[in-house]
């Protein structure tokens, strides 16, 4: 396993093996992203590990500085996993020139997500073009849980031309359900509980299907996810998951994408 701490020695070595697969991380790492590093690994191409907690993304502060970082342990896991690279940049060298492409920002990021978390897709949007650009990798594997987010970029992508594939890769669930994610290091166990019972709601109504998505049937799941403990929901909402778009009947095409707090710690999921 080799370790780059500046793009210039992770570009000479990525001259001799110029096809890479990438699986972008910003740490605090977890059974989702080992497990786009195990699909990566079947590909044949050597794997690049990147662990960047970009500052751009993040529309507060306090969830900046308390983002789970501990790179003791994610170098561990992933020497364990065989991985081949690990890229842990400093800011200069991710925001220290001028990237060949402009960012694409799709409408799209004006909802869900983008809608409660102003700037957030520009942040990563802006983070992706600069380590394509640095890595230009063959494949790039990325997680479902993040739906709005690979749509973006692949929207990115596919407008700038660039020669990188995304491959989508399942949501990961702990066993109470949730979704394996670097903030669930800051749940409780209570707090877990809460997240499970919230789950576990939307994973039955979504089973039942053929369920109207009024405005009736939203109020009334708001309410259910608060009497089972989150203090505050940005949004559930009903799209379709090929051409993302809303939509008003919940069914197998469809996805409920969801995100809430507990207490101050910020949850998302599409079921
Ligand atoms: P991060 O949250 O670390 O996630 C890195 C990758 O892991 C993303 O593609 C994400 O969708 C995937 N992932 C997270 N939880 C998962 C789960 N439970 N199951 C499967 N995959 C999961 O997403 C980011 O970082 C950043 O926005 C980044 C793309 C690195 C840009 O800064």
């Amino acid at each position: 396993m080799k370790i780059f701490k500046d793009k210039l020695n992770l570009q000479n070595e990525l001259i001799k093996n110029k096809y890479v697969s990438f699986i972008p991380t910003m740490g605090g790492l977890h059974k989702g992203h080992i497990s786009l590093i195990k699909k990566s690994q079947k590909f044949k191409l050597k794997t690049l590990v990147s662990i960047y907690v970009n500052p751009k993304q993040f529309n507060n502060k306090t969830d900046y500085n308390t983002y789970p970082r501990n790179t003791k342990r994610d170098f561990k896991i992933l020497k364990n996993l065989k991985v081949d690279y690990i890229y842990k940049p400093p800011f200069r060298d991710i925001y220290g020139f001028r990237p060949k492409h402009k960012v694409f920002l799709d409408k799209l990021s004006k909802q869900l997500c983008g809608k409660f978390r102003k700037g957030h897709f520009e942040g990563v949007l802006n983070v992706v073009n600069r380590l394509l650009e640095i890595i230009k990798p063959k494949y790039i594997f990325m997680g479902k849980k993040d739906y709005q987010q690979i749509y973006l970029i692949k929207k990115h992508i596919y407008k700038r031309n660039i020669k990188s594939k995304i491959i989508e890769c399942d949501t990961i669930r702990e066993k109470n359900g949730i979704a394996c994610s670097s903030r669930n290091l800051k749940l409780s166990i209570k707090e877990k509980k809460i997240a499970s019972k919230i789950y576990l709601l939307i994973k039955k109504i979504k089973k039942k299907g053929g369920i109207k998505f009024n405005s009736l049937t939203k109020k009334n799941l708001k309410k259910e996810i608060i009497n089972l403990g989150a203090n505050k929901i940005d949004y559930v909402e009903c799209y379709d998951v090929k051409k993302f778009k809303k939509k008003n009947l919940i069914s197998t095409n469809s996805n409920l994408f969801i995100a809430y707090y507990i207490n101050n710690i910020r949850l998302i999921d599409n079921i």
